[in-house]
């Protein structure tokens, strides 16, 4: 796959306004804090890393955007119902007894692509580019961690979402295979103009990142900036 698109200090054109408007957002689980006074805003087409130590509640945050959980405290607004949203957590929700080929065909949908020719097409540069394309007839339950979450990843990118959610989503691959995770958002975030929003503890990544990251500490939000400061 041609990803013209590297990990450089490339301008986004962003238009359109917020999509994602969070406002003293409050989420609590039995009677603790996961989130507290959560303000935040997301423009649409932007892309953003949520970091923060284990337990910070990046995790919940990416609830809260997914309409998961919904908070008892501020004010939240999803501004464009229209927008698609995927997401790839922990749980993956592949299935196991299928092959990965097959689980990624979940993805086929007759509105977005003209033919299964041309998303066939489409799979196979995906699955070329992350060096997976002779797995694929392996079940989901033969395959290890990080296989499946690159098929999950794919299987995300194949249905052209709008809005992606990523819950770390490179946390069983090496420093190589995450940067191609990124340049594969990077790609996709400059041809559909998908707004990423991607939870990760990986340093490296956020090292080599030139947009706008926010750290969670303790459930607050504590930094939203350029990631060269933290
Ligand atoms: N469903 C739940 N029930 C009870 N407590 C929860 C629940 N989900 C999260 N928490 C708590 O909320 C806090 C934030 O958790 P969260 O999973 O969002 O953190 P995180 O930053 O994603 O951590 P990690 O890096 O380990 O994934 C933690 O104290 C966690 O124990
Ligand atoms: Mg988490």
């Amino acid at each position: 796959m041609q990803t013209e698109v590297g990990i450089s200090d490339k301008k986004k054109f962003l238009e359109g306004g917020d999509i994602f408007s969070l406002e003293n957002i409050g989420i609590r689980f039995e009677n603790k804090y996961a989130l507290k006074n959560i303000s935040l805003k997301v423009s649409k087409g932007e892309i953003l890393f949520i970091t923060g130590v284990s337990g910070a509640g990046k995790t919940t945050l990416l609830r809260v955007l997914a309409g998961e959980i919904k908070s008892s405290e501020g004010k939240f607004k999803f501004n464009d119902r229209d927008q698609f949203i995927t997401r790839v957590f922990q749980d993956l929700r592949l299935l196991q007894d299928q092959t990965l080929e097959e689980n990624l065909w979940l993805s086929f949908d007759n509105f977005i692509y003209e033919s299964k020719r041309e998303f066939k097409k489409e799979m196979q540069n995906y699955c070329r580019f992350f060096s997976i394309h002779e797995m694929l007839n392996l079940k989901v339950s033969e395959a290890n961690g990080g296989l499946k979450q690159q098929v999950a990843l794919i299987r995300a990118l194949l249905s052209r979402p709008q809005v992606l959610l990523l819950d770390e989503p490179t946390s069983s691959l090496d420093t190589e295979k995450a940067l191609k995770v990124y340049e594969i958002l990077d790609f996709v975030n400059s041809k559909y103009r998908t707004t990423c929003i991607w939870a990760t503890h990986n340093r490296e990544l956020i090292k080599k990142f030139n947009g706008r990251i926010i750290y969670l500490d303790k459930g607050k939000l504590i930094y939203s900036g350029h990631a060269c400061f933290i």
